[in-house]
């Protein structure tokens, strides 16, 4: 397939994919369709693996990079493709919306953490809960309030799939927080664009 028309079916493929998360999001009560986004998203990787070939998405220039696949368009979401380079690592944050993930390729830890205390805006103190590896064939949802640290891991890049509620450019405040320092940092609004990297 010639690069361009991959591109028109990928994005006809995005397109249809963020339709059907509307769709299942509209027949649930809660903000959080859960699990059933997580696996229309998982077929959604075995189904156009070939649309999300390593050539098409270049690995970052520093750590890690976010190429759009679908931002917005006729739905609220928005859908990702990662690329780390081994040994990137995030402190513990909290996007604020909710997301579901699926590995492609390399492996990333990610250590969920628990808000156990907090005395201001800028302090809290945060502790270990449990751990998801993301890589090929696995996935991971998270809440709006969960709250994790990323590793990549191997010798390799990792690729991963991210579908936000909300595209970068209307991400809330995005909170880190340093556990051994005790502290809670707030990201001015709108800076979750910086999250893509580049
Ligand atoms: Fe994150």
């Amino acid at each position: 397939m010639q690069e361009t028309e991959r591109a028109s079916a990928r994005e006809a493929a995005c397109r249809t994919l963020l339709r059907q998360v509307q769709s299942i999001q509209a027949e649930t009560r809660t903000g959080f369709p859960g699990q059933r986004v997580l696996d229309t998203l998982l077929e959604f990787v075995e189904r156009h693996r070939a649309l999300l070939p390593d050539e098409d998405f270049a690995p970052p220039r520093a750590h890690s990079r976010m190429h759009p696949l679908a931002e917005g368009l006729d739905t609220p979401y928005g859908l990702y493709l990662n690329v780390t380079r081994p040994g990137k690592h995030a402190e513990p944050h909290c996007h604020g919306v909710w997301s579901v993930s699926a590995g492609l390729a390399g492996r990333e830890l990610n250590q969920f953490w628990k808000v156990t205390e907090q005395t201001s805006n800028t302090s809290a103190k945060v502790g270990k809960t449990h751990a998801i590896t993301l890589e090929r064939g696995t996935g991971m949802l998270m809440q709006a309030t969960d709250v994790h640290s990323t590793t990549t891991q191997g010798e390799g890049e990792t690729r991963l799939l991210h579908l936000f509620e909300r595209p970068f450019e209307q991400f809330p405040r995005v909170v880190f927080y340093h556990p051994a320092w005790g502290t809670r940092r707030a990201l001015p609004q709108g800076t979750g664009r910086t999250l893509r990297g580049g």
